[in-house]
Parts: C-alpha cells; sequence; structure tokens
C-alpha cells in the first residue's frame, strides 16, 4: 500500500546521485547490507521515495509499515545508527508521530520519512518493539 496524507507538511529530502550503502540490523542482530542504485528509486509506491522503508521493502528486508508509509503510525521506526547527518530533516508530523513508538532515541527516524542522500553509508537498527498490534491480535 502507498499514498500520500494531505493532512501532514510536506517532507523536504534530496534523492541520492551516486550509490551508497544501507545496513538493517534485524531484530535479534542479524545485518543485511544492500546497496542502493540512485537509479531504482522509488523502489515501490510506499513511503517517501528513496526512504528507508523504500529502500527495506525493495530488498526483501521486513519493516512494519501499517499506515502504508504516509507518517501515520509509528511502526516503521528505525533508529539509524551511522549516517544520520546525510539524511532529511524530520518534519514536525514525523516527530509526533514517534512519540507514538514504545521507546525511542536521538537518532529514531521513521523509516518511511527518512531519505538519505547518498553521501554516507547508513546503518539502521529496526527495535525488537516494532509491532503490528493489530497483526498479532492484542
Ligand atoms: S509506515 Fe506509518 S509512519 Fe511510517
Amino acid at each position: 500500500m502507498g499514498g500520500t496524507n494531505p493532512y501532514i507538511q510536506k517532507a523536504d529530502y534530496e534523492l541520492p546521485h551516486v550509490a551508497y550503502t544501507v545496513t538493517f540490523i534485524a531484530p535479534g542482530g542479524v545485518k543485511t547490507k544492500v546497496e542502493v542504485d540512485p537509479t531504482k528509486i522509488p523502489y515501490g509506491p510506499t513511503g517517501l521515495p528513496g526512504s528507508l522503508l523504500d529502500v527495506a521493502m525493495g530488498n526483501g528486508i521486513l519493516l512494519e509499515h501499517v499506515c502504508g508509509g504516509v507518517c501515520a503510525c509509528s511502526t516503521c521506526h528505525v533508529i539509524v545508527k551511522q549516517g544520520l547527518e546525510s539524511c532529511n530533516e524530520g518534519t514536525d508530523d514525523e516527530f509526533d508521530q514517534l512519540e507514538e513508538a514504545p521507546i525511542t532515541t536521538l537518532q529514531s527516524r521513521l523509516g518511511c520519512q527518512c531519505v538519505a542522500n547518498g553521501t554516507k553509508d547508513i546503518v539502521v537498527e529496526i527495535p525488537a518493539v516494532n509491532k503490528n498490534l493489530v497483526k498479532e491480535g492484542h
């Protein structure tokens, strides 16, 4: 599912011009490193083009995205452990949504709203507490 959310501030971001890598650290610690090819962005219709969610989905990485990548939940919460300085600034709407995540850090972002410009390689942790409560029947 993809789309746009007319109720939020439009995020400002710069797409990469060169290839860079994103290393996803899954809950449990398994690391998967993927190369982002700027010519393949967007990988799909979900999240901002080139967002960490877009990159994850385009490379078979499981990252929850209950609202379909439109900044209306917090299930795509990620912790950007390296390369955050090459990512777009989060909007107030993004940080408002992040407050709904169970645990956040100063490096927390919504995967669907965080777009790297390709000047740094990125390392992101997918927190173990990112749960899709609907799916899990709570
Ligand atoms: S998928 Fe819902 S805020 Fe990112």
